[in-house]
């Protein structure tokens, strides 16, 4: 038997908290409310509920399956599987696309974990203070074109991420997000409380829920179905590594439903806590990096009580950050641990150095590297392109089309507790609707 090194989360709470922090991330906190407020409202909320209902939910419970079933890394669970039932090595492919994408996103995730670090140090040490756009400009762009600080930033974080990853599942995953997702609710509720009483609340729920639907044709469904992918932490091998130390005894269809109404409440009131201070402060509710770390500084630097509310909100994206950078690394690590004769802290001290190296090329695209191009992409941007629009659709539907097609199906169907219409239900989803889906965003993102 290879060497297993399985813990197991100790209990089904604990496991809740640690898939909820992966998928609560960036993705809920700037881009998840700027859709809901750009694309129909509450209009897009509802078509948001269905694809992540239609493909998001079968195939988080299809990566838990796998990862379950194979109890190991996403490689080795991978091919155990293909063997057991008999299908071609080949499959293999999807644990390597998941583990090889979970370590690429991780390398330049970090740098902007990094920001966010930074960020965190300048609300306190009061760096937005009394300053214009241009000076919040000047600083985002000053921290930009600093290869040193930069280095420093990404460094530190990925030191956090691997003091938290090498002390593996019950003390270090646990431990985190055991802390950090109370702390991550706490945070996010004072934020609102503040907004609530910024005399913008109104707008803000104008802005995110007036339904429109006039605004919904197929780009918005599309973007609903390729958040709804994003969102989850789908197609990089995490859920998988995580349902590799889940037991028999974890119902994973209700399991998988509270992690997505947690992702979902969370993205809603990140908008409500974030999009009073814009209203309030005239600002551009637009996405992207730019309100985050552009918009919203200059807001906490002009308003009373700024210096606490900027902190507590780099805070919440920090934790955020952190929570899903553990979960990319854990796949990285189990692999590497699994595979050679490595210990759980030297496999990520190994996983965790290679992943910085990688980083340190993405960061230097932003300022020495800046001329390097590669497929017309800056490494920046070509490390994303490759992960969000190759890998990602590719592992994900590689893993529900072999749940789908390729497992027996009154396994599966017992496994999950269907009944006759439950399992219909699944087989529609994860034979038809979530790989055409998937195929569909992924042919229209090209
Ligand atoms: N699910 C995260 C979010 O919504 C995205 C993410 C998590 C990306 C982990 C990479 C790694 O923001
Ligand atoms: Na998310």
């Amino acid at each position: 038997m290879a060497k297993i090194s399985h813990a197991q989360w100790s209990s089904k709470l604990t496991f809740i908290l640690a898939a909820t922090g992966s998928a609560v991330g960036l993705g809920n906190i700037w881009k998840f409310p700027y859709m809901v407020g750009e694309s129909g409202g509450a209009a897009f909320v509802l078509v948001y509920l269905i694809c992540i209902a239609l493909v998001g939910l079968p195939i988080l419970v299809a990566e838990w399956l796998l990862g379950r079933r194979g109890q190991k890394n996403p490689i080795n669970t991978m091919a155990d599987l293909a063997k057991q039932e008999g299908r071609s090595k080949g499959w293999v492919l999807l644990g390597i696309s998941g583990v090889l994408g979970a370590f690429v996103i991780l390398s330049f995730y970090s740098v902007i974990g990094g920001w966010s670090l930074s960020y965190t140090l300048g609300s306190v040490t009061g760096d937005f203070s009394g300053q214009d756009a241009d000076g919040i400009g000047a600083l985002f762009n000053g921290l930009l074109a600093s290869p040193g600080t930069l280095l420093l930033w990404h460094s530190l974080f990925m030191i956090l991420v691997i003091g938290i990853v090498a002390r593996g599942v019950t003390a270090g995953l646990e431990g985190a997000v055991r802390t950090l997702m109370p702390a991550l609710g706490i945070i996010l509720v004072v934020l609102v409380g503040y907004g609530l009483f910024s005399g913008y609340f109104g707008e803000a729920i104008s802005f995110m829920f007036n339904p429109d639907w006039s605004k919904l044709g197929g780009d918005v469904v599309l973007a609903a179905m390729g958040q709804a992918f994003f969102t989850l932490s789908l197609g990089m091998g995490i859920m998988m590594a995580y349902g590799s130390y889940l037991g028999e005894d974890v119902d994973l269809l209700g399991t998988a439903r509270t992690v997505i109404i947690l992702d979902t409440l969370f993205a809603l009131i990140a908008g409500l806590a974030i999009f009073p201070i814009v209203f309030a402060n005239g600002l551009d509710p637009s996405s992207g990096p730019g309100l985050i770390f552009v918009t919203l500084p200059l807001a906490f630097g002009n308003m009373t009580g700024g210096v606490v509310i900027g902190l507590l909100f780099f805070l919440l994206l920090t934790f955020a950050a952190l929570t899903s950078a553990i979960s990319l690394l854990e796949p990285v690590v189990e692999t590497v641990e699994e595979r050679t004769p490595l210990s759980r802290v030297g496999a990520t001290l190994v996983a965790g150095a290679a992943t910085w190296a990688l980083g340190i090329a993405a960061l230097l695209s932003f300022n020495a590297w800046s001329e390097v191009s590669l497929l017309g992409l800056s490494i920046f941007d070509f490390l994303d392109t490759l992960t969000s629009k190759y890998l990602l659709p590719l592992t994900g539907l590689l893993a529900v089309v072999f749940v789908g097609w390729f497992l027996d199906g009154d396994k599966v169907r017992r496994e999950l507790g269907l009944g006759d219409t439950g399992s219909k239900l699944w087989n529609l989803t994860t034979r038809f609707i979530a790989p055409i889906g998937v195929v569909v965003v992924f042919v229209s993102s090209l």
